[in-house]
């Protein structure tokens, strides 16, 4: 079969169907998440921390993210793939938007790009689309601006509110094909999908979102210290731990191999 297109995803919101999103990093969980249906494979910059051991999305760059980005696309044949452009490779103006981009594009195979910000990056956007690049947006608790935020805290309580919804409205208009909305009150990610004809994507958002994301390690029981909006799904570093240990085990106390496993 074919792989999911913008248009498949603008087709969703106009039926009012709602649908997964999900990190990844290589080739082998995107298969394993491509075959179970997931229609779109996010390669966050969250790479920084959950590949590269970094403790914010910041340091990672455009050369460590394209491997990745190729890895997912090789291993999944249904997914649109969206790459995520990592912090100072874009912000800088449109054209340096437009050459990341198209790296990821040319070099990895991305069907779609994400990048975070509002009103600060619609020339950005509007230089992508007008290439023919498919632009996801980011709104809300955008980690690439931490240090400004002062910590990752909630979005859009109160007045901000209003800044972000008219955001949302901007990007919209500049062409963007869905907008990420991260750790923000439900009632206005409520607010905010009921305002737009594209699709808004929530993590820490609510339920009223048309799609929902989450980083894979999150919901699959890796990461140590998951946020409050994460739902684990399985308990990937027990199993992983209890595998590991019955390796060791086996192989200190000489039960593996047996004949079994070998060769004569
Ligand atoms: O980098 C990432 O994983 C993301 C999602 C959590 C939206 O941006
Ligand atoms: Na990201």
């Amino acid at each position: 079969g074919r792989r999911v297109t913008v248009r498949d995803i603008a087709a969703a919101k106009e039926r009012g169907e709602r649908w997964p999103m999900v990190t990844a990093y290589d080739a082998m969980t995107a298969r394993v998440f491509d075959e179970a249906g997931i229609p779109v494979l996010l390669v966050g910059d969250s790479a920084a921390m959950v590949v590269y051991g970094h403790d914010s999305t910041l340091p990672v760059s455009v050369d460590e993210l394209l491997p990745l980005t190729s890895a997912v696309v090789r291993g999944s044949s249904r997914a649109m793939v969206v790459a995520d452009l990592p912090f100072g490779s874009y912000q800088a103006s449109p054209q340096q938007a437009l050459e990341t981009a198209a790296r990821f594009m040319k070099e990895a195979g991305a069907h779609a790009i994400k990048l975070e910000g509002g009103r600060r990056v619609l020339p950005q956007v509007e230089t992508l689309v007008s290439a023919g690049i498919p632009v996801m947006a980011h709104l809300g608790l955008t980690p690439q601006s931490v240090n400004a935020f002062g910590g990752y805290r909630v979005q859009g309580r109160g007045q901000s509110g209003d800044e972000l919804m008219a955001d949302a409205k901007d990007l919209e208009y500049a062409g963007a094909f869905a907008v990420v909305l991260e750790c923000v009150p439900g009632d206005l990610a409520e607010r905010v999908t009921a305002s737009l004809s594209i699709p808004t994507v929530g993590i820490g958002a609510g339920p009223a979102t048309d799609a929902q994301v989450l980083v894979w390690q999150d919901l699959m029981g890796l990461t140590p210290n998951p946020p409050k909006f994460v739902k684990r799904y399985a308990d990937l570093a027990g199993e992983m731990d209890r595998a590991v240990r019955a390796f060791a085990d086996e192989v200190t106390g000489g039960a593996f191999p047996t004949v079994e496993h070998s060769y004569r």
